[in-house]
């Protein structure tokens, strides 16, 4: 039986993914590369729709691929692959920015946000198009579903709105995806912050957990975690937000359950359950740091993997072009 397409992607936008990415994400996705046949696409054209420096988007691109392999994702099972290695998603992109609205595109709460700061008058047009860009990305693999964080579900919605428009207009093409949003459960909060969710852009760094972070300063961020001054170890996510983020953290590191959790530090401080937390995510993203600062150390074989993982999306995606361009009545050039 052929397993069903997955697609998913995440931006090169940092040295290293945090916590949030790592247990939001990235151990979704490599479970689902057993059931489903998972295409993991590192979207270098979204991450200049923002200033980029050039030797950094270089880097990060490659540490980004080196972290995914390292936490599980296995290039035999899944391509894993570079956005700007498959031409047809800048392609597509263009027919489906053809078939948008500008009254739908600007509908986008993603881009209303980003611009919220500096105004409109200065983003670039790339980052009003971003979501049809994610749209290509998407229905290229003809995918039936798509991973992503509750802040993705409108773009989902973009997506399948431009899909069904097609087929109906030009006739089926497409696959209509489904968002396959991650649990709640799986969100991490700011350690500084714990009301707010663990961003890369988090205005003090000491509240984010990376996972390229040596062991010392784990425990040092964990450490000087926000809490409260009730004293108990005790789940309540509205008024105790800095203790229910360490213990969801635990819980999910783990595998034991949070009751477990609040039973095994009963009458204990908060030292003991820093203490025990910060031992257990060191002794969890260590292996995957060192594996990462590996396959970094020979970003020969690194390129080579994703050039595999590039050959494969493309046949796929080249196909799903070609179908697109003979249904919108372009003629095809004589070989
Ligand atoms: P981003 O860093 O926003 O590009 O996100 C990459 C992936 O990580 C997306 O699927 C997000 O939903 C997920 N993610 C980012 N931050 C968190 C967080 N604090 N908790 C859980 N998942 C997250
Ligand atoms: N916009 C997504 C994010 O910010 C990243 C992304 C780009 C993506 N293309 C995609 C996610 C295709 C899923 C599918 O997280």
């Amino acid at each position: 039986m052929t397993k069903p397409n997955l697609l998913s992607g995440m931006q090169p936008s940092a040295g290293s993914l945090h916590l949030g990415n790592y247990l939001g994400a990235l151990v979704n996705w490599a479970a689902m590369q057993d059931s489903y046949n998972a295409f993991y696409c590192i979207v270098d054209l979204h991450a200049i729709t923002v200033p980029q420096d050039p030797s950094e988007l270089r880097a990060n691109t490659r540490r980004t691929a080196a972290q995914y392999l390292a936490a599980g994702i296995d290039s035999d099972k899944s391509a894993l692959f570079v956005q700007s290695h498959v031409p047809a998603h800048a392609q597509l992109a263009w027919v489906l920015q053809c078939i948008t609205g500008m009254g739908e595109a600007g509908r986008m709460t993603q881009f209303k946000d980003k611009t919220q700061k500096n105004g409109q008058e200065s983003a670039s047009v790339g980052l009003f198009t971003y979501p049809i860009l994610q749209a290509a990305d998407i229905l290229l693999y003809q995918p039936k579903a798509v991973p992503v964080g509750e802040d993705q579900r409108q773009h989902l919605e973009l997506t399948r709105d431009l899909a069904m428009r097609f087929n109906s207009r030009f006739g089926d093409t497409f696959v209509i995806p489904e968002a396959h949003i991650l649990k709640e459960t799986a969100k991490i909060y700011d350690l500084q912050v714990p009301e707010a969710k663990m961003s890369k852009s988090a205005a003090d760094p000491k509240g984010l957990i990376n996972l390229m972070d040596e062991n010392n300063v784990i425990t040092k961020k964990i450490k000087s975690a926000v809490t409260d001054t009730e004293g108990s170890v005790r789940f309540d996510r509205e008024s105790k937000p800095g203790v229910s983020n360490l213990l969801g953290i635990f819980s999910l590191i783990s595998g034991e359950t949070i009751p477990a959790l609040e039973a095994r530090f009963e009458g204990q401080g908060y030292g003991a359950l820093k203490g025990e937390l910060a031992d257990a995510l060191v002794a969890h993203i260590e292996p995957i740091r060192n594996r990462a600062n590996e396959l970094l150390t020979d970003p020969a074989e690194l390129d080579r993997l994703l050039a595999e993982g590039a050959d494969r999306a493309n046949e796929l995606a080249e196909q799903t072009l070609a179908k697109v361009y003979e249904r919108i009545g372009f003629v095809r050039a004589a070989r």
